[in-house]
């Protein structure tokens, strides 16, 4: 076990196997991506912006020692690509998230922590740096569905000023459930700007480094 730092960065394609294995886990039947190509079409869609809490990137030697023999000595000398992929690959993502761009609205498709690693701070994070990513885009508020059961998601977004704005029956094709909708205000007014820096600075302050014990 070691304690680790996170960072949060934009989804790659490298992240697919685990930001699948995360959507699974957190979504299980309304998982919301169902194939490698559907994922690698969201993180590449223009309209849309996917981020990743991982492990801070670390080149790690000994894991390259025992990927490279089987690499031709000549190829080596060329592998660049490939050994930075294998070092890229030691990264462990924690939670994703997802910001749909719609004119002047964020709509967020989704937010998911690994099982393991929920409540210490990781959700909350994901959705600061979906609302800062929102405000440089100018996006003017953010929505979402959620689950009418799913108190955990709820109470985070409450906690960042989302509030009930409406209800879709039967959202959920899986089970029948409602849905609630939910909506920001304007996340540019000072308001809402006030509020959002005393939370992150209260984050920062209770999670200090942002790390995790793997
Ligand atoms: C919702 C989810 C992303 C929260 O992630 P997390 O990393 O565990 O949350 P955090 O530790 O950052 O908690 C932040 C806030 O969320 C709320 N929260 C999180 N888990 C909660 C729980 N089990 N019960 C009540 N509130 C909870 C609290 O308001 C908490 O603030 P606090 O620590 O000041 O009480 C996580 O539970 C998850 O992945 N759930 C499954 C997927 C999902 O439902 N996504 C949302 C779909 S709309």
């Amino acid at each position: 076990m070691e304690k680790k730092q996170y960072i949060i960065r934009l989804a790659e394609d490298r992240d697919i196997r685990q930001v699948a294995e995360i959507d699974q886990e957190a979504f299980s039947e309304e998982q919301l991506f169902r194939s490698h190509s559907s994922y690698h079409r969201e993180i590449h869609n223009p309209l849309a912006r996917y981020i990743v809490a991982c492990t801070e990137e670390k080149y790690e030697p000994n894991v390259n020692k025992q990927i490279m023999p089987d690499i031709p000595w000549y190829k080596r000398l060329f592998s660049y690509e490939r050994h930075n992929e294998f070092a890229h690959n030691e990264q462990y993502i924690l939670g994703f998230a997802g910001l749909w761009i719609m004119p002047d609205e964020g709509h967020i498709s989704a937010i998911g922590v690994r099982n393991n690693y929920r409540r210490r701070g990781i959700g909350e994070r994901l959705l600061i740096s979906l609302i800062d990513l929102a405000t440089e885009l100018n996006i003017k508020t953010i929505s979402l569905e959620v689950r009418v059961s799913n108190e955990a998601a709820q109470s985070l977004y409450r906690k960042y000023e989302f509030q009930t704005i409406g209800r879709h029956p039967h959202y959920y094709s899986q089970n029948g459930e409602d849905a609630l909708l939910m909506s920001t205000n304007i996340i540019t007014s000072a308001p809402f700007q006030a509020r959002f820096q005393q939370l992150k600075e209260a984050h920062q302050r209770r999670w200090k480094e942002c790390s995790v014990t793997i």
